[in-house]
């Protein structure tokens, strides 16, 4: 019987909406992807329209059900997975956002980030929700729309609003309104949950003058939620019954369910995870400490080292620069260039993620010259992802003592054979590549199968995984070391421009 049945993930990304059905074999049988509007309103601002993002799953739900003629019904559970801290506040009764969602990687709120780090609240923020004061989590966000849309505060108290992360506004979307919940993954992101206690934190929420009601029902990553409403999955009432922010999804849909384990995923931004087990470990050294999952009664804990520039990094050359005409062109270019030429390119669009919080920094070039050419800039700039992630893995290897034999990675940028090469030179660590690319919404039709039974435990989840290529450090040690340290003192450089 399960052969004929299928679990749906809904991948809901920072420039992108998918929809995949898996079958018991964790094989994709259908997917559909659709682009979303994205937003600039002023320098560094980054906006999406909820109802567009909303309108976008609809379509690929649809579009994936067609793709794998299936009908409806024999659609199991629904697993959403998602990019984290976006935030969106809107009206309980109407269903309309009070303003656009304020995206991760939007600088809007800074300022307010800035005023909680000079007020001295950094360690009270780190010991209770592991993270660093900064714009990227919602807990600023939810503040700027509450002090800067008309009327937002009275009618958060007043009781009319709720607030939500992407997962949260889908589920509420897809149940028609019933349900208002998030998970722990998700909660983990915003700054006011409190991860030991696994709750909202009210000494949090008081300090930042953000009222309790508006906030969802924090869940686990895998539970029946609720049930799509009817104008959804054609009628059929489905069960919505798995959560994971995406960098979580991914760690496990990479089944690394150990302790020690890490995966890196190359998608807009790069996001180191290691699994901690059930003890949250606190970085002294910029790392977050997040909730890897929530299952069975209990808590996995993460590290997470978070780069908010990587693959967005190509797509810039792609569309910003017109350098090349696809991703793929960047490894073609890559491989043309010939020794060491100097450049160096800091992807700084969005100030930089771990280890650096540096929220002002921008981006900078380094090293050109007359005679370099567009495969150099690209090469440079390739070689700028592997870059940030040695400085997020020297740092975790530093923060928890455990080396880390080998980084698993997928996404997007994770297929080019060039990087993913670099990448394992200039760590001197093999990189295991996962044999699905689409890891994120494997992880989330894992949480929402293993809630329906649809699998029965992790153990039968390991056995679906497989291995793609690997790619083992072949650079010299005196090479590996002269680049890095050109890396570094480019870091500094830009650094000092900026301050
Ligand atoms: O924290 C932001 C992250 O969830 C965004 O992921 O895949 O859109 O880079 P992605």
């Amino acid at each position: 019987m399960n052969d004929e049945q299928y679990v749906m993930a809904i991948d809901q990304g920072t420039t992108s909406s998918r929809a995949m059905i898996f079958n018991h074999q964790g094989q994709v049988i259908g997917k559909a992807q659709k682009e979303f509007p994205q937003y600039f309103p002023k320098p560094g601002w980054v906006e999406h329209d909820p109802e567009e993002i909303w309108e976008s799953v609809q379509s690929v739900m649809a579009d994936a059900l067609i793709q794998a003629h299936i009908p409806p019904y024999k659609i199991r559970g629904i697993g959403i997975t998602n990019q984290r801290e976006t935030t969106i506040i809107w009206d309980k009764k109407t269903g309309k956002p009070v303003y656009h969602a304020i995206v991760w990687q939007s600088k809007q709120t800074a300022s307010i980030a800035d005023d909680w780090q000079a007020a001295g609240l950094a360690d009270k923020i780190h010991q209770k929700t592991g993270l660093v004061i900064d714009s990227y989590f919602s807990a600023s966000k939810i503040k700027w729309l509450l002090d800067q849309v008309p009327g937002c505060r009275t009618r958060a108290e007043n009781g009319d609003l709720l607030f939500g992360t992407i997962d949260t506004w889908l589920l509420w979307k897809l149940t028609g309104g019933k349900v208002h919940a998030t998970d722990y993954t998700n909660a983990s992101r915003t700054m006011l949950f409190n991860i030991h206690e696994l709750q909202w934190d009210q000494e949090l929420l008081t300090t930042f003058n953000i009222p309790r009601g508006l906030l969802p029902e924090v869940r686990s990553s895998s539970e029946i939620y609720g049930y799509t409403a009817d104008y959804t999955m054609s009628g059929v009432s489905v069960p919505i019954c798995g959560i994971a922010g995406d960098q979580q999804a991914a760690l496990f849909g990479q089944t690394a369910f150990d302790e020690g384990n890490v995966k890196n995923t190359y998608g807009t931004g790069a996001f180191i995870v290691m699994n901690t087990g059930s003890q949250p470990i606190l970085s002294n050294k910029g790392l977050l400490t997040t909730v890897a999952y929530g299952l069975n009664g209990q808590v996995n804990y993460a590290l997470e080292g978070s780069i908010f520039v990587a693959g967005s990094a190509v797509q810039w050359l792609r569309d910003g620069l017109a350098l090349v005409t696809s991703a793929t062109e960047t490894e073609k270019l890559a491989n043309q260039v010939e020794g060491d030429d100097g450049i160096y390119v800091v992807p700084a669009f969005t100030g930089l993620g771990a280890p650096y919080w540096d929220q002002e920094l921008r981006g900078a070039v380094f090293g050109l010259t007359r005679g370099t050419s567009k495969a150099a800039f690209v090469r440079a700039t390739l070689q700028a992802i592997a870059y940030q992630t040695r400085d997020v893995v020297d740092t975790m290897v530093a923060d928890t003592g455990l080396a880390i034999a080998t980084l698993h990675v997928d996404g997007g940028a994770a297929q080019n054979d060039y990087l993913m090469q670099f990448q394992a030179d200039i760590l001197n660590t093999t990189i295991q590549r996962a044999k699905i690319n689409e890891t994120t919404a494997l992880g989330a039709a894992f949480l929402a199968g293993l809630a329906v039974d649809f699998w029965h435990d992790q153990a039968e989840l390991r056995k679906l995984y497989a291995d793609g290529a690997q790619f083992v450090p072949t650079m010299s040690a005196v090479r590996r070391s002269r680049l890095y340290q050109g890396w570094q003192i480019a870091i500094k450089a830009a650094q000092a421009f900026e301050h």
